[in-house]
């Protein structure tokens, strides 16, 4: 019967005090968590107090301040200010200072989404003062340890009371790793939530974004940031085979600060029919995703998105920690070999797909974190 149960921070810890209306740290740190964390802060808003944190792991204004002014979020109450480091140095940093941020202002929770660094940090600074973590976006694992994002994961959902998760398969991978079942509450996806409640507006503003890049019908979207492919050789490989592609659907690539250094280092060329551009804000690239062809990214949240668009994807990974968008969305995992990226994209290509229906994308699932969290709380 596996490992057992892992005896975990329970509720029972958090209704002693019973306060009437509860005080909630939200904490965000990188482009993705705007997304994750607006909808919750939405529907906690009447019944809470909301202290909303930004740790400042992203601090460009393309990849923090324009989302809070497109997805209307209210401004942080504080800035951490931490900004960029190597691993062990950002995540103590966010430490630090979240430390003495609870501590001058104490609060009943602390919620906190996705798999960054500032994630972890976040988790295990507010467990190591007794304040009992909800983790939004609980319960994905790609089983590969040499991702940062696996370790920050799997260590922030053994720390956290409530773990919300996005897919019911979660419930078992977390069941097998010792987790308590009450601890796991199986809501939806709030990145979902977001793009159904922006996908209209974001339809607004396609045209004009795609005049601005000088693209017209049937481009492409390519998306690149993870350190295993853009911090070495491979990135010129796979700009290689995206330049094949090119010649039947030309691209917009926007590209991620940590790439843009890479290309300059390397003095990499952009293959002809790649048209770079600026990372874009929310809306923008919402608009320009739904229209796109296809689309190639190594992102986790972008092989979501796809398949709730019905936009053909192409994950340039060995493995994902969202296999329920090959299953059921229109994800195809094809792993960073240029020669299969060619041949897969040109299959795709020639093949439409439909939006996917994953159970509980409704865009209902900050409603449903909410009144868990409420209803331990009344
Ligand atoms: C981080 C997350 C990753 C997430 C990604 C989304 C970790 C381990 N990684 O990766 O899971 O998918 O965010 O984008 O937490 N930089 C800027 N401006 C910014 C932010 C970053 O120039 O606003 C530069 C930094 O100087 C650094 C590089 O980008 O050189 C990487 O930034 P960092 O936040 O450390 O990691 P990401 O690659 O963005």
């Amino acid at each position: 019967m596996g490992v057992g149960t892992i005896p975990g921070p329970q509720r029972s810890r958090v209704t002693r005090s019973r306060p009437h209306r509860p005080t909630f740290a939200v904490v965000a740190a990188t482009r993705p968590n705007f997304m994750k964390v607006g909808p919750v802060i939405q529907a906690l808003r009447a019944d809470a107090d909301i202290e909303f944190i930004h740790t400042g792991q992203h601090y460009d204004s393309q990849m923090s301040a324009t989302f809070f002014e497109e997805l209307g979020l209210p401004e942080p109450d504080v800035n951490l200010d931490v900004g960029s480091g190597p691993h062990g140095w950002q995540t103590g940093a966010v430490m630090a200072a979240l430390e003495r941020r609870l501590i001058e202002r104490p609060v009943d929770a602390l919620l906190v989404p996705g798999d960054v660094n500032s994630t972890l940090a976040a988790a295990l600074t507010a467990a190591k003062l007794g304040i009992p973590v909800a983790h939004i976006e609980a319960g994905l694992r790609s089983a590969d340890w040499s991702m940062p994002e696996e370790i920050n994961r799997v260590l922030t959902d053994r720390l956290s009371t409530w773990l919300f998760t996005t897919v019911e398969d979660a419930e078992g991978d977390l069941l097998a790793e010792g987790i308590e079942r009450n601890r796991i509450h199986f809501v939806g996806n709030t990145m979902i939530d977001t793009l159904l409640a922006h996908l209209e507006q974001a339809r607004g503003v396609a045209e004009h974004t795609m005049s601005r890049l000088g693209v017209g019908a049937g481009y492409s979207l390519l998306t690149l940031h993870r350190p295993s492919n853009v911090d070495g050789e491979r990135l010129q490989g796979l700009l290689d085979a995206v330049g094949e592609l090119a010649m039947e659907t030309p691209f917009v690539f926007p590209v991620h600060p940590r790439t843009a250094h890479q290309l300059s280092a390397r003095g990499i060329r952009i293959p002809e029919g790649v048209t770079t551009t600026e990372p874009l804000s929310y809306l923008p690239f919402l608009g320009l995703m739904d229209r796109a062809r296809l689309v190639l990214t190594d992102s986790g949240g972008i092989q979501e998105e796809t398949s709730v668009l019905g936009v053909p994807c192409l994950t340039l990974r060995e493995n994902t920690e969202r296999p329920v968008t090959c299953e059921l969305g229109t994800n195809t995992l094809v792993g960073v070999d240029p020669d299969r990226i060619i041949a897969e994209g040109r299959a795709r290509l020639g093949h439409p797909t439909s939006p996917a229906v994953i159970p509980l994308w409704d865009g209902k699932a900050g409603e449903r974190i909410a009144g868990a969290l409420l209803d331990d709380f009344s």
